[in-house]
C-alpha cells in the first residue's frame, strides 16, 4: 500500500493536492476536516461535537478524531493506498494511526510536507472566504488562531516522522500543476 500523510498549515493546499494525487495513484483520500464539515452538514451528535471547536479553530479532541478515522479506513476493502490530510494533527494522533496501521499489515510510506509562508496562507484562505462558506475562514482571527494552533500543537508531528526518516517537505509556492509535480517525483523516486 502507499499511504500518504500530506501536512502542511490551513491553506497550505492539503486538499488541492489530494485531487492530484488521487488521479495520479488511484488513492483513497481521507481529510479529517472533509469529514467532519460532512457531520455537520448532516447535523449528527459528531458533527455538532466538532462544530464547536472547529470554528474558533480550535482542534477536535484526539479521542473522537481517532476512532472517526479509523472507521473510516475501515470502510475500504483493498485500497491501493490512503492520502491522509488533515490527520494526524497531533503526536497521539501519529502513534494511534501507525498502530493501527501496524495492525493491519501496513504502514505510513511517507510525510510530504507543503511548506508555504504564512502571509500566503492568510492570502489564500482570505480568498477562499469568498466562496467556501467555511465559518474559520470568514474571520481573519479565526485564521490567525488556526495557523498559531497549527505551530503549537500540529508542526510538532513532523519529528514523529523524521525520526522515522519518512519526512519529505516540499516548496507549496508556485502553480497548482508544479506543486503537483514535486509531490509526484517525492513519490516515485
Ligand atoms: P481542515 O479542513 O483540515 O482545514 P485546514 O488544515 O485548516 O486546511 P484547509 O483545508 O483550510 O487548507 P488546505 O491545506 O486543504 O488547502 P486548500 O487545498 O484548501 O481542518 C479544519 C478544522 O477541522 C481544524 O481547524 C480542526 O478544528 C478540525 N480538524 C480537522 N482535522 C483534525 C484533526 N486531525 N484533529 C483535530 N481536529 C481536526 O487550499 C487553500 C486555498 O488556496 C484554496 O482556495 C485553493 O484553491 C488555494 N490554493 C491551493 N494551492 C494554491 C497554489 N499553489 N497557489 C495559489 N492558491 C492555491
Ligand atoms: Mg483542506
Amino acid at each position: 500500500m502507499l499511504n500518504v500523510v500530506l501536512f502542511g498549515p490551513p491553506g497550505a493546499g492539503k486538499g488541492t493536492q489530494s485531487e492530484n494525487l488521487v488521479h495520479r495513484f488511484g488513492l483513497v483520500h481521507l481529510s479529517t476536516g472533509d469529514i467532519f464539515r460532512a457531520n455537520i452538514k448532516g447535523e449528527t451528535e459528531l458533527g455538532k461535537l466538532a462544530k464547536s471547536y472547529m470554528d474558533k479553530g480550535a482542534l477536535v479532541p484526539d479521542e473522537v478524531t481517532i476512532k472517526m478515522l479509523e472507521s473510516e479506513v475501515k470502510k475500504h476493502n483493498a485500497p491501493k493506498g490512503f492520502i491522509f490530510d488533515g490527520f494526524p494533527r497531533t503526536k497521539a494522533q501519529a502513534a494511534a494511526l501507525d498502530a493501527f496501521l501496524a495492525e493491519n499489515d501496513t504502514t505510513v510510506t511517507a510525510m510530504l510536507a507543503l511548506e508555504v509562508p504564512e502571509e500566503e496562507l492568510k492570502t489564500r484562505l482570505a480568498k477562499r472566504a469568498e466562496t467556501s462558506g467555511r465559518v474559520d475562514d470568514a474571520d481573519p482571527a479565526v485564521i490567525q488562531k488556526r495557523i498559531d494552533v497549527y505551530q503549537k500543537e500540529t508542526a510538532p508531528v513532523a519529528e514523529f516522522y523524521r525520526d522515522q526518516d519518512k519526512y519529505q517537505g516540499i516548496k507549496g509556492l508556485g502553480t497548482i500543476e508544479e506543486i503537483a509535480q514535486r509531490l509526484y517525483q517525492a513519490l516515485e523516486a
